[in-house]
This record gives C-alpha cells, sequence and structure tokens, in this order.
C-alpha cells in the first residue's frame, strides 16, 4: 500500500521534510542535496505547529493499516486460490519506508506482490515517485526481485470509490440547516500541482476531474459544483481555482453555504484537518462571514472502502496484467530517465 505517509510525532515533521525536499521525482531544486535540508530545518516549525493543532501527528498510518487489514480479510474470501494476503505498508517520506517494506517482503520469501497506490488519481510526482522508488531499490541492489510484481497504478473512477464520495457528501448536506441545504456549493478540493508539472502532460488534472464528474453523476447532478485545488507551495505558478480564493470569491457573490470535498486523499491527513478544516473552514470562514461550511469525511474507516480496495485487488489478480496501458505512457514532455526506465521495469514483470 503506496503512499507519502505524514509524521506520526512532532519530532518527525524535520525527516519527513527532508526526504520530501530530496524526492527529485516530486520536485527539482538547484543543488538539491544541499538546499533540503535547509529548507527542512527551516520549515519544520511552521509544520510542526500545524501538526500540534491535529493532535501531535499524522492519522495515515492508522488509517492505511484499519484499511489494509479489513481489505486482506476480504481478500482471502473472495479470491480464495490467491490466499492468504498480508498487506505491506510503503510510505514515500517516513517509516515504514518503501524500501523498508520491499525488504521486509522479500525476507518473508512473498511471491507475488502488488504494488498498489493510494492516491486513486495518478500523479507522476505521488505514484509515480512511489513506482520510482521501488524500481530504484532494485536498481541498486543490482539484484532481480525474487518476487513477480505488478502494478495497481490508478482507480480514479472505481465505483465503489464514487459511491463512498457520493454517501460522505449525501451524509454531510443533510447536516446543513433545512433551509440551506439547497443552496450549497459542493466545492471537490484537491492537493494542486506546480503548472510545470501540469504542462509536462501529467495525467493527474483529468483523473481527477474525472472523478469528480463520476460522483456528480451518482449524486444526479444535485448541487453546483467546482473542482479547485489547495496547498499551493512557493511563489511559481501552481494549477487553479486556489480553494481559499474560491471560498472567498463565492462569499463575494453570496454563496455562502459550501461543502468541501477532498476528493484526491482517502485518509485524513494535514491538508483536511489543518488546511481545509482550521485555516479555511474556521479562520477564513469567519473571516469571509461565510453562512455554513462543512467537510465531508474522509474516506478513512468506511468499511465500503475496505471493500473497494479488496475489489480492486482482486480484480487486478484475475486480470493477469503487470500494469494498465495508460502507465506504460511517459509524460509527452518527461525529462526524467528514471521515469522510462520504471515503466519498462514494471512491464516487463509479466505475472
Ligand atoms: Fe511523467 Fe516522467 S514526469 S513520466
Amino acid at each position: 500500500m503506496l503512499n507519502m505517509g505524514g509524521p506520526e510525532r512532532l519530532e518527525d515533521v524535520h525527516d519527513f521534510l527532508l526526504r520530501l525536499f530530496l524526492d527529485t521525482d516530486l520536485m527539482k531544486l538547484p543543488a538539491q542535496s544541499r538546499l533540503a535540508p535547509i529548507i527542512a530545518r527551516r520549515r519544520a516549525p511552521r509544520i510542526q505547529e500545524q501538526y500540534s493543532r491535529i493532535g501531535g501527528g499524522s492519522p495515515i498510518r492508522k488509517w492505511t493499516a484499519l484499511q489494509g487489514e479489513a481489505m486482506v480479510q476480504l481478500l482471502d474470501s473472495m479470491s480464495p486460490h490467491t490466499a492468504p494476503h498480508k498487506y505491506y505498508i510503503g510510505f514515500r517520506y517516513v517509516h515504514p519506508l518503501t524500501e523498508e517494506a520491499i525488504e521486509e517482503m522479500e525476507e518473508d520469501g512473498i511471491e507475488r506482490a502488488v504494488a498498489f497506490t493510494q492516491y486513486p488519481q495518478y500523479s507522476c510526482s505521488t505514484t509515480g515517485s512511489s513506482l520510482n522508488a521501488i524500481y530504484r531499490y532494485y536498481r541498486h541492489k543490482g539484484a532481480k526481485p525474487r518476487m513477480k510484481w505488478s502494478i495497481i497504478d490508478r482507480w480514479p473512477t472505481h465505483p465503489l470509490l464514487i459511491r463512498c464520495f457520493a454517501d460522505h457528501i449525501q451524509k454531510e448536506l443533510a447536516l446543513f440547516p433545512a433551509d440551506r441545504r439547497d443552496d450549497v456549493v459542493i466545492l471537490f478540493s484537491a492537493h494542486s500541482l506546480p503548472m510545470a508539472v501540469v504542462n509536462r502532460g501529467d495525467p493527474y488534472p483529468q483523473e481527477v476531474g474525472a472523478t469528480v464528474q463520476r460522483v456528480m453523476e451518482e449524486l444526479q447532478y444535485s448541487h453546483p459544483y467546482r473542482l479547485v485545488w489547495q496547498s499551493k507551495v512557493g511563489p511559481m505558478p501552481w494549477l487553479g481555482p486556489p480553494t481559499d480564493d474560491t471560498i472567498k470569491g463565492l462569499c463575494q457573490r453570496g454563496k455562502r453555504n459550501l461543502l468541501l470535498v477532498p476528493i484526491a486523499f482517502t485518509s485524513d491527513h494535514i491538508e483536511t484537518l489543518y488546511e481545509l478544516d482550521i485555516e479555511y473552514g474556521q479562520v477564513l470562514a469567519n473571516e469571509c462571514g461565510v453562512e455554513n461550511i462543512r467537510r465531508a469525511e474522509s474516506l478513512n474507516g468506511n468499511p465500503l472502502f475496505s471493500k473497494a480496495l479488496a475489489e480492486l485487488v482482486s480484480s487486478h489478480l484475475q486480470a493477469r496484467r503487470a500494469c494498465s496501458r495508460q502507465f506504460t505512457l511517459c509524460c509527452p514532455l518527461c525529462t526524467n530517465p528514471v521515469c522510462r526506465e520504471s515503466k519498462a521495469f514494471f512491464s516487463s514483470q509479466a505475472p
């Protein structure tokens, strides 16, 4: 189960940031190996403060473990001929790191491995970075994997994922005052990307859009909606409209009943618990005179979501494919040679 992970304790924040700023698949900085430690040191206190406001750490490991447990139990009964199933967590920036998970799997004598991205929509900065990390692990070792790998690289429109999002939206809509419910604007908020990444042909914006469209179809377009983008960092241009500007803009135009829906992450993390709930839901909402603002719950421990994960793995195993066709195509303007090598590595792992 691949994901970026988040610091579980305040003392883990610095190392989390350091790994993140050193990740050349996520960002390219001048003199990155020298600059990353400086940026990580500078940013750590502010990010620690944010984590202390949400209980002192990220809950992502707790939720991933819970989802993984439920997923493998379901899988054992859905797909007995491939049982027993076991899940491993591979985080990009905190323990258990992707490389540690592979090590453990190799030691456990696993025969068949599925690298299962926990980001429903594919970006080279997220899923791509995790898959490149697996490829680099073997390249660095100079050894072939003992187990057969395949990958679930994207699942933006899986019917149960869509049902879960729609359920959580409907549950939250029901909590608006009855006389305001009809006025609610649904804001689907996803982590933004630098325009430099979008413009090299990253599939993420289109795949997030596909999720939004399916969810709205499921809701029979009951409310007006927009897809907005949060968490921009630094001075360079990023994909917009930004979530905070959208909240302000809608309030100025008399739309003061808003439902925020995190659409690109399935478990709670700092961008939901701090950025959406505190920064926007409390501070910004007060400043711009929001009437009612709510946030749809993340999918976290929803049993239907664990079923979605189990169904994804089960149908993937049945299909006997190494990866999706879409995965085999590099971004049209990709300049990272590792992407091509890692795609060739996974494509050749015919299960
Ligand atoms: Fe997308 Fe390399 S950046 S394939």
